[in-house]
């Protein structure tokens, strides 16, 4: 019984030890990003999400949104870990498909935009009917949603050394946390806590206005031009990466307290992010689903 014992609690803090980097915003920051996709989508896309989507959902995609960050670790998924970010040479500060696209092993494409792309393609094939079993579908839209979010998340197109900023230490006010965690997570819920008495609804509705009629109106146009998915994720990772460099990295390290100036300065940083991955899975969406015949031109 005592080694018995023993065993399980070497288990149970091997798997501590083990438990990999965080990834993705948060649930907050995901459900956003859904939501906001959601209310832009044209009839077509629509209907297709409404079907694709498992009954349990009841027609809301946002609930599913953070369905690959729960299953990553289970054996049969496991091989969608490394999609949820992309790892760039400590201090480029630059992004390169053919260089930082890959797992840690150095297999090609194993990265969020070879990934967004994965998917992508996959739901192309939606119009063909649904009797093609090649791909699951459902797991399809939940992935591509998902990803759209990781990859606008700055962090996430991050240092390989630092993991992202999950091994820099830091003190969110008084807590501990890291600085990958601060950006996944730790501003969205002070933003919450500060500006929205914690009401997911209220900081949605705030970010929807803002891109419909109020700082972002202006901007809204370019965030979803595109007319290659390609160069368009190409764009949405160096942006990521830049964004980490100036903002993210910048100033910090290891140990120290990150408090009001952090946070004032890098919560519209963050806000914008969700808007524009939002934003741009409604666009992806639309061109897939939708009857234009027009797709992507890189579509197989
Ligand atoms: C694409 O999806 C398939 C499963 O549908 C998976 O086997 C493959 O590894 C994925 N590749 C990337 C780059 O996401
Ligand atoms: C597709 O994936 C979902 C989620 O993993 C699963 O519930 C469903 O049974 C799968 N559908 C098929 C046809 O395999
Ligand atoms: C929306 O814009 C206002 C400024 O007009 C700003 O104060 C607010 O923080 C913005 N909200 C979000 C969620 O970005
Ligand atoms: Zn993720």
């Amino acid at each position: 019984m005592v080694v018995l014992w023993r065993l399980s609690s070497l288990l149970v803090a091997l798997a501590l030890v083990l438990v990999p980097r965080t990834h993705g915003w948060s649930k907050e920051g995901h459900v956003l990003t859904c939501r906001i996709a959601q209310g832009l989508l044209e009839p077509e896309a629509a209907s297709a999400v409404e079907n694709l989507l498992p009954d349990y959902a009841n027609g809301d995609l946002s609930s599913l949104c953070v369905w690959p960050d729960q299953i990553r670790h289970w054996y049969r998924y496991r091989w969608t870990s490394p999609l949820h970010f992309i790892d760039t040479p400590d201090d480029a500060c630059s992004y390169e498909y053919s260089r930082d696209c890959h797992d840690t092993h150095g297999v090609k494409d194993m990265c969020v935009a070879g990934a967004i792309q994965n998917f992508t393609s996959q739901l192309e094939h939606y119009r063909e009917g649904t009797s093609d079993r090649r791909y699951n579908m459902t797991e399809a839209l939940l992935f591509l949603s998902h990803f759209m979010g990781d990859i606008h998340q700055p962090m996430h197109v991050g240092f390989t050394t630092d993991e992202g900023g999950n091994t820099i230490a830091v003190r969110w006010f008084r807590h501990k946390s890291n600085l990958h965690h601060v950006w996944d997570r730790e501003i969205i819920l002070t933003a919450l806590a500060d500006y929205y008495e914690k009401n997911l609804d209220s900081l949605q509705e705030d970010l929807v206005g803002n891109f419909t009629n109020g700082i972002w109106f202006d901007d809204v146009a370019s965030w979803k031009e595109c007319d290659n998915l390609l160069p368009c994720l190409n764009k949405y990772a160096t942006e990521s990466i830049n964004i980490a460099c100036k903002w993210g990295y910048k100033g910090v390290k290891s140990g120290q307290t990150l408090a009001d100036e952090y946070f004032n300065s890098r919560m519209p940083i963050v806000m914008k992010r969700i808007a524009q991955g939002g934003v741009r899975l409604a666009m992806i969406l639309n061109l897939v689903f939708g009857d234009s015949q027009q797709g992507f031109a890189a579509a197989t």
